[in-house]
């Protein structure tokens, strides 16, 4: 299965083509500068930061996370498919997938609560679930994006 991928046109074309792989790359670094600095600044804003811009902007900037996320799931695949079978023995990239898996889980639970307790966190505050969940996703995006940088250095 991943030899296949390997030796589909499209990864060839990624891999050896001359347009290939900055095309694709150039993509998943627009797609994480979105999906990041949009998860940034709403987490930022949780943490209590730029009070004067209401926590319901926030919610619009998820919106936007969403759509680099995607952009990343499709631009990340089509990387991987160029070295698969490498890169499912690469460690930053493991930890790197498994920090984007938890930090997309944490991402949804910010987006439930904000649902729930918008309202309450706007007149007195963030709960500290909120907080919590925000640090976490911080960390965690961190996380996804040294490691990305680093695998192809280790
Ligand atoms: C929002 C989610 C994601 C973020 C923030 C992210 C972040 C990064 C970063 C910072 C790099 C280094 C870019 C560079 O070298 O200039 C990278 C490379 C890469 N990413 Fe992602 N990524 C995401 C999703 C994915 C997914 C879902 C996959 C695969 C299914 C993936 C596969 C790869 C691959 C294969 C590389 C190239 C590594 C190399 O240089 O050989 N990424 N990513």
């Amino acid at each position: 299965m991943l030899t296949w991928m390997e030796n589909t046109a499209y990864a060839q074309w990624i891999l050896t083509g001359l347009t290939g792989w900055p095309l694709v790359l150039s993509m998943h670094a627009m797609g994480l500068a979105i999906a990041v600095g949009m998860i940034f600044a709403m987490n930022l804003r949780i943490l209590g930061l730029y009070k004067t811009i209401p926590m319901s902007a926030t919610r619009t900037l998820l919106g936007f996370a969403w759509i680099g996320i995607g952009l990343n799931i499709f631009s990340g695949f089509s990387l991987f498919m160029t070295q698969a079978s490498f890169y499912v023995t690469s460690p930053p990239f493991l930890v790197k997938i498994t920090a984007i898996i938890v930090g997309i889980v944490l991402l949804v639970m910010t987006q439930k609560s904000m649902g729930r307790e918008l309202a309450t966190w706007e007149s007195s505050g963030v709960s500290s679930q909120g907080r919590n969940l925000a640090i976490a996703s911080i960390v965690l995006w961190v996380l996804a994006v040294v490691t990305g940088r680093l695998i192809a250095y280790l």
